[in-house]
């Protein structure tokens, strides 16, 4: 056990608060004390006055909130109350601009306040702080706003500010699925779901929206959008009714996704054609049902036509009116459908203009001018799905009589899933701030989206989220501030990933300057690490598309009609893009911007192989080649994995046991994993190339001692596909109850880690045990995978590593192994690796 870092008299103080365990449910609302919480306290009035505010209702939350938030935040022990005594001095007011009037006559609050916005104040002469909101929505966001400050330690004693978000699209989908199961589950079971019902205790989807709203998210749609019919009965709109009542106090609005088909699946009719009569006539009577039970619900996310979704397209229907039929049925309630723009379909590969790419325009820009104005168009930020890096998507320059929203993934699906750090508003900004230049005018994404540059009245973001029953919501503490960042960045998009993350450790793990630059450093790091280890240029992530989306399995992106081509081949590799020779893609921007992704020349690296096919030895703007950008790339990137080891430790004393612990598995899981990527990568286009690496690193690895030539018993060597996701291209497993593995090391004498390199498969806890001249090392249990999704073969998703450090060998010392299968796992060993102290192999 670690000793505990709080002071004293902080811990006394959290004991007298109920300051929740670090385990991390408390996200960033942990209302710690900042320095210099005694300074603040002459700027917080200790009495609150709530303006007419219903228990249910989001301004009723916004006082109790305010009331816990200052307690904790400035220690007071239970000295701040909430009066219905309308005072004119010393006071915190928070209500609606309406009420305000009403009860205070027009004391500076001219500023006009619109949908969800506030205004926060400080009245130095009153002593009175206003909290006032364009509507209760807005209200509970300038408390939140106001916690934020005084959390940070900022000086609210000038505070004059109104806050206006970017957009009234800022949504939050979760991909939950009925039996209670999350499609992207790495933090635990559905909050919403279980057994194929709305589960019965909404505690945490209650805490939820609580944390949704203190980032300003205004709805969250619950269920899958590959969506389950069923979710219509009677007995689940109830159910979902439950969810609204836990949502509503903090302005949230409960939306779903639908199954296009419902009325034939569900429903029982013969057809579910979006323009028959009776199907017209049963969507508008589910909706008024549902707007029965939940009269604000915000609306209906729709994927159709799209893998395997059933859509418009069945019947020879538009994609306008397969959409507007949802919109007509909502317009009545104020309801909005949120359109997917992620629709394609399976392709020819050996169509060299075929390019899935292209489809979303191609589908969606003829009907631009036809969807109704309660309907906004979702589109990725990248014309794919998710990748490592994307430019960006095409569509948001087209549609210019249509709202749009971007839609990114706080789910880390193609990015390490929650098991790796990717700090992802770097990644979300570079589509944010694009400049499409449609028209030659300024057109950034984030101007189309807020509904500026074409005038549009609704838009904003939504972000795929994965959060689950796991205390730390998303399995993991850090990937939390990817959810806060979102929020963020749906409410200004003006907000840089650097003040975003600064704001998130001070509130997430305090103020101390060490931490804050170490985690920062980290996360700034991390997607460009990530990139590197991944997949470089543009050709996308290189993941397992076909299976898990998570370790790496470059060639599942070829031979299949998903059209994620990379095109490799023994010259070269990427997608010709172009409008002169290749897929046309680069002609959908407008025309400054097509003409710069037109030829290699003027087309950035990082995006080079994204729009052209390159010959591994073509010199990139760098002045390197494809190849041996690829090598560097993945050296650089898992060092700087490895390095996050030694950077999070730097912390150990200024962070809690519990989440310093946490954290640290994480990242020594991470720094073993971007090995196996680093190594599958470099060796796959090694293979393909021929091109050796001009530093020597790829292929040789002089501190490995390969498990297929140690001396064998009970285990036999087994030859690995891919190829690629094992050293030597081989492995052993064990094909008797228990197997051994025996070296004579060969090194001088000294103290070195021992990393196994091991396949952890899904369905079998193996246990392996090292020996040094028959002294055990230690042991360990294959049953690590995090969270992550597992595999149940070896590949390069359950490839992973455990290290024994600091271990003194000499010269002629047996190294033993003994591995004992369970289930579906063999014990599986790739190599071990005898690594002198700095040596990454
Ligand atoms: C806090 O104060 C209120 C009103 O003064 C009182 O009813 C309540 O019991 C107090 N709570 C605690 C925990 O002292
Ligand atoms: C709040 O509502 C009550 C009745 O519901 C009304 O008498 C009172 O004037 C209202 N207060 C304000 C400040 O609007
Ligand atoms: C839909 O949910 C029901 C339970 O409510 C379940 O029986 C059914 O298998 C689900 N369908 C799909 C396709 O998941
Ligand atoms: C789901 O809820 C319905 C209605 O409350 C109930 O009839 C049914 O038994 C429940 N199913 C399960 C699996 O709990
Ligand atoms: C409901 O869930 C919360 C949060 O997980 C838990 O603390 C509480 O004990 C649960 N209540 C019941 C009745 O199971
Ligand atoms: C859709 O149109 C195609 C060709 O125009 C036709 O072959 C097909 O029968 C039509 N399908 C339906 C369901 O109307
Ligand atoms: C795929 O495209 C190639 C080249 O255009 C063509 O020869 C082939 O017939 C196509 N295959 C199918 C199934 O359409
Ligand atoms: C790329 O490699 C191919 C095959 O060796 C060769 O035909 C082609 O000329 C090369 N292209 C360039 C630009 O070097
Ligand atoms: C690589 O594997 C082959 C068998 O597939 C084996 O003969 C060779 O010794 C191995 N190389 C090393 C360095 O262990
Ligand atoms: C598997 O184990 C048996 C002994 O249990 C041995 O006879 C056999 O050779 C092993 N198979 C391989 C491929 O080594
Ligand atoms: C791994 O398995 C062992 C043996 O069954 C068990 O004692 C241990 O708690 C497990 N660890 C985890 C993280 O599940
Ligand atoms: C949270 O998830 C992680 C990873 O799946 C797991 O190790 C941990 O035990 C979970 N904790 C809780 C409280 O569910």
């Amino acid at each position: 056990m670690r000793l505990s870092v709080i002071p004293i008299w902080l811990a006394f103080i959290f004991l007298l608060t109920d300051i929740r365990a670090e385990d991390g449910s408390a996200a960033w609302l942990r209302y710690a004390p900042p320095p210099n919480a005694h300074q603040l306290q002459q700027y917080v009035p200790n009495k609150i006055a709530i303006l007419n505010g219903t228990v249910t209702s989001p301004v009723f939350s916004a006082g109790k909130e305010l009331k816990q938030g200052i307690e904790s935040i400035l220690h007071r022990n239970n000295a701040t109350s909430i009066t219905s005594h309308l005072s004119r001095t010393d006071i915190i007011i928070v209500g609606t601009l309406d009420q305000f009037t009403k009860a205070y006559g027009n004391i500076g609050s001219e500023t006009k306040l619109e949908g969800d916005s506030f205004w926060l104040k400080y009245d130095t002469s009153l002593k009175n702080v206003y909290i006032i909101g364009a509507d209760q929505r807005g209200a509970l966001y300038g408390v939140f706003e106001y916690l934020r400050l005084l959390a940070l330690g900022s000086d609210v004693s000038k505070l004059n500010v109104v806050r206006a978000p970017m957009g009234p699209i800022r949504w939050v989908n979760q991909w939950d699925n009925m039996g209670g199961d999350i499609t992207r589950e790495y933090g635990g079971d559905s909050i919403f779901f279980s057994n194929g019902n709305i589960s019965q205790n909404l505690t945490r989807a209650g805490q939820f929206a609580r944390i949704l709203s203190s980032i300003g998210i205004n709805s969250c749609v619950v269920n899958n959008v590959n969506a389950n019919a069923t979710l219509l009965s009677s007995s689940n709109i109830q159910g979902l009714a439950r969810i609204a009542d836990v949502f509503r106090p903090w302005g949230v609005q409960l939306s779903i996704s639908i199954d296009f088909a419902a009325p034939q699946d569900f429903g029982g009719l013969s057809t579910y054609d979006p323009v028959d009569p009776t199907v017209v006539s049963w969507w508008d009577s589910k909706v008024k049902e549902l707007y029965t039970a939940i009269p604000d619900m915000g609306g209906f996310l729709i994927k159709a036509d799209s893998e395997g979704q059933a859509g418009p397209a069945q019947y020879n229907r538009t994609l306008a009116q397969g959409a507007n039929i949802f919109a007509d049925a909502l317009a009545p309630f104020n309801g909005i459908v949120m359109y997917r723009a992620f629709v394609y379909n399976q392709l020819n590969e050996s169509d060299m203009k075929a390019d899935r790419a292209n489809a979303a325009v191609q589908f969606f820009q003829p009907f631009d001018g036809q969807f109704r104005d309660n309907v906004v168009v979702q589109i990725k930020n990248g014309p794919i799905d998710f990748q490592v890096r994307e430019p960006t998507s095409p569509l948001f320059g087209v549609l210019q009589k249509t709202n749009v929203a971007m839609e990114v993934e706080v789910a880390q699906e193609y990015l390490g899933q929650q098991c790796h750090l990717v700090y992802l508003p770097p990644l979300w900004k570079l589509t944010l701030d694009f400049d499409l230049q449609v028209d030659n005018k300024p057109s950034k994404v984030r101007d189309i989206i807020s509904g500026k540059r074409f005038n549009r009245a609704l838009g904003g973001m939504a972000a795929v989220t994965n959060v689950g029953l796991n205390s730390t919501w998303l399995g993991s503490h850090l990937a939390m501030s990817n959810l806060y960042g979102y929020g963020r960045l749906a409410w200004d998009a003006d907000s840089s990933s650097e003040e975003i993350i600064q704001d998130w450790i001070r509130l997430t793990f305090g103020h101390d300057q060490k931490v804050i630059q170490v985690i920062q450093d980290m996360s700034m790091q991390s997607w460009p690490a990530y990139e590197n280890y991944s997949g470089n240029l543009g050709i996308q992530t290189l993941t397992d598309i076909l299976y898990t989306h998570f370790g790496p399995n470059p060639q599942t992106a070829d031979g299949n009609g998903w059209g994620q081509w990379t095109r490799t081949d023994k010259y070269g590799l990427g997608m010709d893009r172009s409008v002169s020779t290749g897929t046309g893609f680069s002609g959908q921007y407008p025309p400054k911007v097509a003409k710069m992704y037109e030829t290699f020349e003027t087309t950035p690296d990082e995006l080079a192989l994204w729009f052209h096919h390159l010959n591994y030895t073509h010199k990139l703007h760098s002045g390197k080649t494809v190849i041996q950008h690829f090598y560097d790339a993945h050296y650089e990137g898992a060092q700087t994995a490895a390095n996050f080891v030694s950077m999070w430790k730097s912390l150990d004393g200024k962070i809690d046991a519990e989440r310093f612990e946490d954290v640290l598995e994480r990242q020594v899981y991470q720094a073993g994993h971007s090995i196996v990527w680093r190594d599958s990568i470099v060796n796959y286009f090694y293979n393909w190339s021929g091109i050796p690496d001009t530093h020597g690193r790829v292929g040789h690895h002089p501190y490995r001692i390969e498990a297929e030539s140690m001396k064998l018993e009970g285990y036999a060597p087994y030859k690995v596909s891919p190829f690629e996701a094992a050293s030597n291209f081989t492995a052993i497993t064990v094909n008797n109850t228990v197997g051994t593995a025996t070296a004579t090391l060969k090194y001088p004498d000294g103290v070195y880690d021992v990393a196994v390199q091991y396949y952890d498969l899904y369905g079998g806890t193996s246990h392996y045990e090292i020996y040094l001249n028959n002294n055990s090392v230690g042991s360990f249990y294959s049953n690590t995978t995090m969270g992550h999704t597992p595999s149940v073969y070896l590949d390069g998703i359950s490839a992973t590593r455990h290290t024994f450090h600091s271990v003194n060998i000499k010269s002629g010392d047996t190294l033993r192994i003994v591995g004992t299968p369970d289930g579906n796992d063999p014990a599986p060993l790739d190599y071990v690796a005898i690594l002198p102290p700095g040596i990454l192999d």
